[in-house]
């Protein structure tokens, strides 16, 4: 049900509470999809990595080929953080003048250990990699980290695409100054001229010029790639959110508010996964269990009433190995 819930969705996102079966889900459905004949991306941004060790070889931070049609990749967030950063502080360094660049630098140092910049780095490249893999892939699904930041995580890109909005808008301020001081010191190049001593001031404003453009230029695609992400996230018929969780009440509540977020983020909730769920049949403690599960079932779908809710069984072991993976997939 789940697999036809997202069947012509580009990107799939899994979310929920840390241990709740994200990963596992993830895998299951990109294995299932793979199965199915569709090319398949999954992408963790978990530092945990658990990927790796959920299909028990080495990933890492590169496409990793896992089965026939399935590749995985997981994003490093200290190495994509200090990327990122590396790439911000030299596009600073160019907009300031240079008596400032320690400055830049030891803010920007400060800020690679606020969660924002990790999130924000962990996007930008989840957004390169959507916006790179366009005809290489059927589905790209994305495992998030257990952090309860997923859904300012969508409301990112709005955030970026503002912020780069508004440097390019100063940067127009300051080109504009620019021009001026040239037209003026094209008059009085004139002028010098005319009076016969020709200056070699007009030259430096060229290199100057070429450099706000590629400053410009580098913000402007940023611009388009946060615009072009936001549109992707916010279509429906692209991208889709599965909230996983366990029918618990924390786990329920805590569902019910990533919904309302994700809704008024414009990112629409292909389901809500309840993984675990005991069974009936395997004497009183976990029919006991299974009861009490039933009546939080019920509190999800009352308040959330128009959310498809998916039900998966309690394995009997762990769902470690790649048959384990395959038989949650039938129940997807
Ligand atoms: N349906 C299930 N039955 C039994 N064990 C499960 C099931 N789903 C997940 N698990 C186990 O629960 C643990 C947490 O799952 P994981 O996918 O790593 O969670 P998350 O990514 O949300 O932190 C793992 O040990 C996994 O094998
Ligand atoms: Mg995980």
């Amino acid at each position: 049900m789940l697999l036809e819930l997202i069947d012509r969705r580009r990107v799939v996102f899994f979310g929920g509470k840390g241990g709740v079966g994200k990963t596992t889900l993830a895998s299951a459905t990109a294995a299932a999809l793979a199965r199915r004949g569709r090319r398949v991306l999954l992408v963790s941004t978990d530092p945990a990595h658990n990927l790796g060790h959920l299909w028990n070889t080495r990933i890492g931070d590169s496409v990793t080929d896992l089965a026939t049609g399935l590749a995985a990749v997981e994003i490093d967030p200290a190495a994509t953080t200090a990327a990122h950063l590396a790439r911000v502080e030299e596009t600073m360094h160019e907009m300031m003048p240079r008596h400032l660049h320690a400055e830049v630098s030891r803010h920007l140092k400060l800020s690679a250990a606020s969660p924002g910049t990790h999130e924000a780095a962990i996007l930008e490249r989840i957004a390169r990699i959507v916006d790179g893999s366009v005809g290489d892939y059927d589905h790209i699904i994305v495992d998030t980290a257990p952090s309860g930041h997923t859904s300012r995580l969508m409301a990112l890109p709005e955030m970026m695409a503002a912020w780069t909005d508004g440097l390019l808008g100063r940067r127009a301020q300051a080109e504009k100054l620019a021009e001026a001081a040239d037209a003026l010191g094209a008059v009085s190049r004139r002028d010098r001229d005319l009076l016969g001593s020709r200056g070699a001031t007009g030259s430096s404003t060229d290199p100057v010029r070429r450099r706000n453009e590629r400053l410009r230029e580098i913000l402007e695609a940023r611009r388009r790639l946060f615009g072009r992400f936001r549109d992707t996230l916010t279509n429906p018929n692209i991208c889709s959110f599965v909230i996983v969780l366990t029918a618990e009440r924390m786990p329920v509540l805590e569902t019910v508010e990533l919904h309302a977020e994700l809704t008024s983020t414009g990112v629409a909730v292909a389901a809500c996964v309840v993984n675990r769920r005991s069974p009936r049949d395997q004497g009183d403690f976990l029919a006991a269990r299974a009861e009490l599960e039933d009546g939080f079932v019920r509190l999800l779908r009352t308040r959330l009433p128009d959310a498809p809710v998916i039900e998966l069984p309690l394995l009997p072991g762990e769902a470690t190995s790649r048959a384990a993976l395959l038989a949650l997939g039938e129940h997807l």
